[in-house]
Order: structure tokens, then C-alpha cells, then sequence
């Protein structure tokens, strides 16, 4: 799960647009990263464990106008210097960067080290490149090398690859997803339109396409066929001039939620897409797909509903042979839009009606559904998702309710207690200074409410490191009560009409000193419980700040997942 860039300038040199792509795509994954150029018959390479900004400190100077870079999310091997891209082939020949996973890469590797071929990492990536120079020395060309490793290889992959005397880079493509960008200074691939900030036309590089890019022109092949494909014209939102740096994204994104809400009362105010109106009209059956906390905004979001069959289905979970009802519409839902794990679905599903709903009007979601809706929360840095979970249930509110009067007023009403919530933090803070010690904590509710738990529970582990569960109240009792001991910190969640419900575990908690905090929402709103839900992602917030932790790129985590 890791971001690529690759670039081929005119007339300036590439590094410091490398280096500026990989920061954008740093939201992939951030356990080491790593560059590669090509000098005259000669490849320089230099990786760095940890961030953009030290391989920055520490970058050699080149002109060079044709390079590649990597930022990892490690999977196969340790974060070390070793496993870091880009990787390069023993005899120098060729060096590449990967996103992906290789399910054959044991099998690959015993066969090179019996050819002979010597291995310097742990990584899947270090078989392809050399598997690569491999066929390139028993055929002389590189395009029909690129086809018979395409042929070979099982898994995963989008590559970028230098070859040591020429001025292209070669691509590949098979699962996760590559751009192809060209600006008037040169051509660029990327795994992400983010990085392709000079890039005015854009087209997606689909799977088993092989070919390469150079100054001026690209070649696209597959099956050893090539193939015209035109460029699309890329739509882009006016910047914001105005933007400050802040100090904790996860904060400033958390405060926006009240501007969230207004941007998405603006943008669809005068109602959606008739076409999309209709295809949830008609559709009897919906099934949901989405991860993590799309996974979560899904659930309590489909609650709305209430005159269809729903589903909602974890996107890595996902088993076409348990859907029961074949006419049904797909709705995808992922902040980034480029979840391989919700991706994967969609390929599985493409040929039924299909609606995607992220924030990132060009991603692969949004490009590859066959109805398209954005989130407008804008940009969402921090890893932690916040503001993007109350844009996904907000629209699915919206999807099922209708545009009117009613529904708008509500998001209005709700927005006002938002904003009185982000005012008054004293509690918020006060709890946090209390259990800013403690290593684990439970989230307990009933019925529906588990919903919100899940998502509050997700979100304090991401970024603080308390272990925590999320559990139905009733269960407390029936094992996971044992942990119980003086002062462990136990967080209620109910509408005010149920609270009575949760008594007796509350009274559970309380004879063991357990410390009970009863978080409640008054559902005369149908949208009532995102002020609470506002209050755990601040408690989370201060939580992490408090702890000293990275709080907007928690250890470990990417902002998005690209590996299944
Ligand atoms: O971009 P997506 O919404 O598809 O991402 C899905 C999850 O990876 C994501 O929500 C993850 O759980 C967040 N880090 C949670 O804060």
C-alpha cells in the first residue's frame, strides 16, 4: 500500500516534483520512502526510513530530468533501508518501484536463486525486478519482457521502471490503480491524481497495460498489442489560497464538520441527480460496502432506509455467492475512493448498478462507478477519518429521505448543536485528563447505538493506543467483565429515551469501581447523535495530544489502504 510518482520533464529537473508528489501521497503509507534518477548510463538511487521531509534533508542533487519514487506502507519485510523502494536489479539494468502484493513471489525467488540471482531484502518487489532483467537478458526487449512478467506474475501490481540506458520509464498495471498525466512540461505516472498536480490531461492505465512514457509521447501495449487510448481533460476545484498549515490536522478537520454541513446543504440543496434519484427509487435491494469508518457511516447510515432490504457488507469480507438477491444496487462509500479492498468489489460487481460515494471527486471509485456522488467535506489529511464519516451518513440521509424542507432543517439543527459542542470541550477535556493513563477501555450500548460505539472505539485506538472494544451492554456480563478492575474507563452511549436500558450494566460497572461515563443524544432529530459522535472524535483528539503520539499519522496506518 504505498504511492508512486514518476516523471519525465522537458526541460527541468524531476527531483524536487518528485519530491512534492510523494509528500501528497504520503497518505498511503510513511515507513520509509525513496527516489531514483537516471544519469547518463547510470541509475542513482537514495531511500530513507521515515518521511518525505528527512529524505529531503538528506537528498543528493541532480538535474536529471527522468525519475520514479516510492513511499512504502511496508508489507513483506521489516522497515528498513534494505526493503525500502526503489529496488534495483543485480546487474544494474533495471530499478522499479511497486504498489501491491505478489502471491507467487516465494516460488519466483527459488527460481532466480537457482539462476543464480542474489537477494538483498525481504521484499516481493526485489523478485520482480529481477525476474524482469531476467527475461530482458534471454529476449533484448523490454516491452515483450514487460508482457511475459505481466504473464508471470500472480498478485498485485502497478510498477514504475527505470531502465538504465534510456530516457523512458516503462510501466505496469494489474489490480491497484495508475494514471497516466501530461502536462506542457512532460509526462508523469502516478498512483494517485493528487500528485498529478501539473498534469492537465489525465487517463487510467487499466489492467495487464504495459508501456512507457517519454518526454513528449506514450506507448501503451497489452497481450504485446498496442493500443490508442485518448486523454481526458482533468476537472480541478479552485484552491484555497488561504490555507495555514495547522497544527494537528485531525483538530482542524474535526472543527469543519459544522462547515461540512453546510457545504453539502449548498451543493445539493436543488436536489440530486434524477438519475440517482431514480436508481434508489427503484431499487428494492441496496447492499452497502465500505471499510473501516466508511464501514461504520455505512451501518448507521443505511438505517434510513427503512422501506428497503439492506445489507452492509465490510468491503474485505465481501463473498458474491452469500448476496441473495442478484438486483440490487451497490453503494460504495470510502473518503479516499481508492480502498483497493472496496476497488475489489467493485470489479466483482460492475455489471449490476453501481453508486460510489467519496470525497475525491477524481478517484478510482468515482471514476469507475456507474453513479457518482461527492462527499464536499474537502480534502481530509489527518489518518483518522472525522469530518468524512459525518458527510457519508449525512448523504446517505439525504439518499434516503429526499431534499425537502424537513431534512435540510434538520441538518441545519444539527449543525448548531455541532458548533455548541466544539465551543464547550471543558468535559471532553476533563475526561481525557482523567483517563490519559490508562491502557484499555470499553464502549457499551444497545441496539443501534453499537453503531456509533464501533466508530468512537475505532477512532480512540487509531490514534492513542488504548486498547479498545466495543461491545452490546448486555455481553459485558458474559466474559468481557473479567477485565474489569478499579477505574476502567466504560463509555456509554444511548439515546436519552433508552438510557434506562444500560442500568444494569451500568450498575455492573459501578459495583466493580469501574468508572462509568454515560454519553447521551436526544433522537427528536433523526441526525441527533452526531453531536456525541463529534464529542469522541475530540476526546480521541486530546487523548492522542495528551499521550504525545503522532496524532494525524498514527503508527503503523496509511490514509489509505491500497493492499487487500
Ligand atoms: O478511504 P476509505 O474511506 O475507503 O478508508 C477506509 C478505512 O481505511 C478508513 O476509514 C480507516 O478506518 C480510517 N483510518 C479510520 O479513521
Amino acid at each position: 500500500m504505498c504511492g508512486i510518482i514518476a516523471s519525465i520533464f522537458k526541460n527541468q529537473a524531476v527531483l524536487p516534483f518528485l519530491l512534492e508528489g510523494l509528500k501528497k501521497e504520503e497518505y498511503r503509507g510513511y515507513d520509509s520512502c525513496g527516489v531514483a534518477i537516471i544519469e547518463p548510463h547510470k541509475i542513482h538511487i537514495q531511500k530513507e526510513i521515515g518521511r518525505i521531509e528527512k529524505l529531503k534533508e538528506h537528498l543528493f542533487t541532480s538535474s536529471s530530468k527522468v525519475g520514479i519514487g516510492h513511499t512504502r506502507w511496508a508489507t513483506h519485510g521489516k522497515n528498513n533501508l534494505n526493503n525500502a523502494h526503489p529496488h534495483i536489479s543485480n546487474k544494474g539494468l533495471f530499478c522499479l518501484v511497486h504498489n501491491g502484493t505478489i502471491y507467487n513471489y516465494q516460488e519466483i525467488k527459488e527460481d532466480l536463486l537457482n539462476k543464480g540471482y542474489l537477494f538483498y531484502s525481504q521484499t516481493d518487489t526485489e523478485c520482480i525486478v529481477n525476474l524482469l532483467e531476467h527475461f530482458y537478458l534471454q529476449c533484448g526487449d523490454i516491452l515483450s519482457s514487460l508482457n511475459e512478467l505481466d504473464k508471470t506474475l500472480k498478485g498485485t501490481y502497478v510498477l514504475c521502471i527505470l531502465f538504465k540506458e534510456e530516457n523512458r520509464i516503462y510501466f505496469l498495471k494489474k489490480s491497484t490503480p495508475l494514471m497516466l498525466g501530461k502536462s506542457k512540461n512532460g509526462l508523469h505516472l502516478s498512483s494517485d491524481m493528487r500528485a498529478l498536480e501539473l498534469a492537465t490531461d489525465y487517463l487510467d492505465i487499466e489492467d495487464n497495460e504495459y508501456g512507457f512514457i517519454d518526454e513528449n509521447h506514450y506507448e501503451i501495449y497489452k497481450a504485446q498489442k498496442r493500443i490508442e487510448k485518448k486523454l481526458y481533460k482533468i476537472q480541478k476545484e479552485k484552491e484555497d489560497t488561504n490555507q495555514v498549515i495547522p497544527s494537528f490536522y485531525m483538530e482542524k478537520e474535526i472543527h469543519e464538520i459544522p462547515m461540512v454541513i453546510d457545504r453539502i446543504i449548498k451543493h445539493y440543496q436543488n436536489d440530486f441527480d434524477i438519475k440517482i434519484k431514480e436508481v434508489i427509487k427503484k431499487a428494492n435491494n441496496l447492499i452497502f460496502v465500505g471499510s473501516g469508518t466508511s464501514y461504520h457511516a455505512a451501518l448507521r447510515g443505511s438505517l434510513y432506509f427503512e422501506n428497503k432490504n439492506v445489507q452492509v457488507i465490510l468491503a474485505s469480507e465481501f463473498d458474491l455467492n452469500s448476496i441473495k438477491n442478484d438486483n440490487a444496487l451497490y453503494i460504495f462509500l470510502s473518503q479516499s475512493g481508492e480502498t483497493l479492498d472496496v476497488l475489489k468489489v467493485l470489479e466483482k460487481v460492475s455489471h449490476y448498478d453501481t453508486l460510489g460515494i467519496s470525497n475525491v471527486a477524481n478517484s478510482s471509485l468515482l471514476r469507475k462507478c456507474k453513479y457518482a456522488l461527492e462527499m464536499k467535506a474537502k480534502e481530509e489529511v489527518a489518518v483518522a477519518s472525522t469530518k468524512a464519516y459525518v458527510a457519508e451518513v449525512l448523504l446517505l440521509y439525504l439518499l434516503a429521505k429526499g431534499i425537502n424542507q424537513n431534512t435540510l432543517q434538520n441538518l441545519k439543527d444539527i449543525q448548531q448543536e455541532i458548533k455548541d459542542h466544539l465551543l464547550h470541550q471543558e468535559k471532553i477535556l476533563s475526561i481525557a485528563e482523567s483517563i490519559k493513563n490508562k491502557e484499555n477501555a470499553y464502549f457499551l450500548a444497545k441496539g443501534k447505538d453499537i453503531y456509533l460505539c464501533k466508530e468512537a472505539s475505532l477512532k480512540l485506538k487509531e490514534v492513542t493506543y488504548i486498547h479498545s472494544e466495543c461491545l452490546f451492554a448486555g455481553e459485558l456480563k458474559h466474559g468481557p467483565i473479567a477485565l474489569l478492575e478499579k477505574d476502567f474507563p466504560i463509555f456509554f452511549i444511548t439515546s436519552l429515551k433508552n438510557k434506562e436500558n444500560l442500568n444494569s450494566a451500568i450498575e455492573e460497572v459501578t459495583a466493580r469501581e469501574g468508572i462509568p461515563y454515560i454519553f447521551t443524544y436526544d433522537e427528536h432529530n433523526p441526525l441527533g447523535y452526531l453531536p456525541l459522535i463529534t464529542d469522541f472524535f475530540l476526546l480521541s483528539f486530546h487523548l492522542a495530544k495528551m499521550r504525545k503520539k503522532d496524532v494525524d499519522k498514527p503508527r503503523n496506518l496509511a490514509k489509505s489502504v491500497t493492499v487487500d
